[in-house]
C-alpha cells in the first residue's frame, strides 16, 4: 500500500476503505498476500504500481462503456485474445495490476481468503490441483504450497501469463511438483483422462464464450469426492470480459447447468460498497462459488 499511495496519494482512500472492516486474522493473511507480491515485484515495485495504476485506467474506461451500453465491450474470444492475451506488453501489464489488486481490492483479497480457509482447507490429504488461467500465479503459488498437495498444474492459453506463473512460483519457492501447461479450457476435453481432487477456475469463465461448457469438461476431471472453486466476477467490465453475468442467481444457473451441485456461495462487493448497493448500483461483486 506504502509503494501506491507513494505514487498515488488520491487512491489512498480508496486503499484504506479495502481493509476497513477486516479482523485480525483476515489481515494476517492479506498481509501474507501483500509479502508475496512484494517478493515478486523486487526491484521492480515502482513498475509494478504504475502497471496497477495504469489497469485502473483501462477498467474505468471499461466501466464508462459498460454504463453506457448496459454491456461489455467485446463478445468473442477472437477479439479478447486479439486484443489482451495474445498482445504481450498489454498483458504483462494486466498481470503486474491484477497481482497488486489481489491484495489492495476488497473483492479481489476476499476471493483468495475465501479459496484459503474455505476451499483448500476441505481438499483431502495428497490431493491433486488443477488451476485454469493461474495468470500472476498467487492463488497456485499457496495451493502447490499446501503440505496435502502432492500435485498441480496450471493451464493458461496465454503464453505472457505462464511466463509470469512460472516466474512467481519459481520465485516464491513453489514450483517443485507444479506443471505448466499453454492449453485452451475449452479445447481440452478429450485431451486426457487425468482426475484430480481440486480444480480452481478463478476470473476465467467471464472470459469465455461458453463457460458453460468448459465447467462441463472440468466437472469431468473432477475425482469422486473432488471440489472445484470458482470466483466470477458479476457486472464486471474489462477489456478481455466478455461473458457478462449480472447475479448471484445467473452464477448458480450457470453451475448447475453444467450438472455441477454448489455447496458453497459467498458474495464479495467490491471496494466500498455493500452487496445490496453493489446490486443496485451494477457495480462489481465476486461470487465465490464452491461445487462437486
Ligand atoms: C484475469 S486472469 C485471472 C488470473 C487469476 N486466476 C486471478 O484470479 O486473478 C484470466 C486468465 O485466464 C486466462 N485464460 C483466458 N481464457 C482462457 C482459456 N480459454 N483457457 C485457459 N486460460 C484462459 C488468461 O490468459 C489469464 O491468464
Amino acid at each position: 500500500m506504502a509503494a501506491v499511495i507513494g505514487a498515488w496519494p488520491q487512491h489512498e482512500r480508496f486503499l484504506r476503505n479495502s481493509l476497513s472492516d477486516y479482523g485480525s486474522q483476515e489481515l494476517a493473511m492479506v498481509d501474507d498476500l501483500a509479502r508475496r507480491i512484494t517478493v515478486l515485484a523486487g526491484d521492480r515495485m515502482a513498475e509494478v504500481v504504475q502497471s496497477y495504476r495504469w489497469m485502473c485506467g483501462e477498467l474505468t474506461k471499461e466501466t464508462l462503456y459498460f454504463k453506457k451500453h448496459d454491456a461489455y465491450r467485446l463478445s468473442t474470444f477472437a477479439d479478447a485474445d486479439r486484443l489482451v492475451y495474445s498482445n504481450r506488453p498489454y498483458m504483462k501489464q494486466y498481470m503486474e495490476g491484477l497481482l497488486c489488486s489481489q491484495a489492495l481490492w476488497r473483492n479481489h483479497s476476499a476471493a483468495f481468503l475465501f479459496f484459503r480457509t474455505n476451499f483448500l482447507s476441505r481438499l483431502r490429504e495428497g490431493f491433486s490441483y488443477l488451476e485454469v488461467g493461474p495468470g500472476h500465479g498467487l492463488f497456485l503459488s499457496v495451493a502447490a504450497e499446501q503440505q496435502a498437495c502432492a500435485q498441480a498444474r496450471g493451464w493458461d492459453v496465454s503464453e505472457e501469463s505462464l511466463r509470469q506463473t512460472a516466474l512467481a512460483l519459481e520465485a516464491l519457492g513453489s514450483a517443485h511438483g507444479v506443471a505448466l501447461e499453454q492449453r485452451d479450457v475449452l479445447a481440452s476435453a478429450a485431451v486426457d483422462g487425468e482426475l484430480f481432487d481440486g480444480i480452481a477456475v478463478s476470473e476465467v469463465l467471464e472470459h469465455l464464450e461458453q463457460p458453460r461448457e468448459a465447467l462441463v469438461s472440468l466437472r469431468r476431471r473432477l475425482a469422486p469426492e473432488g471440489l472445484i472453486f470458482i470466483n466470477v466476477p458479476l457486472n464486471s467490465p474489462a477489456p478481455d470480459h466478455i461473458y457478462l453475468l449480472r447475479t448471484a442467481q445467473d452464477a448458480r444457473a450457470l453451475v448447475e447447468a453444467a450438472g455441477l451441485e454448489v455447496v458453497d456461495l459467498q458474495l464479495a462487493p467490491m471496494t466500498g460498497y455493500s452487496v445490496a448497493e453493489a446490486e443496485r448500483q451494477k457495480a462489481t461483486v465476486s461470487c465465490l462459488i464452491i461445487a462437486k
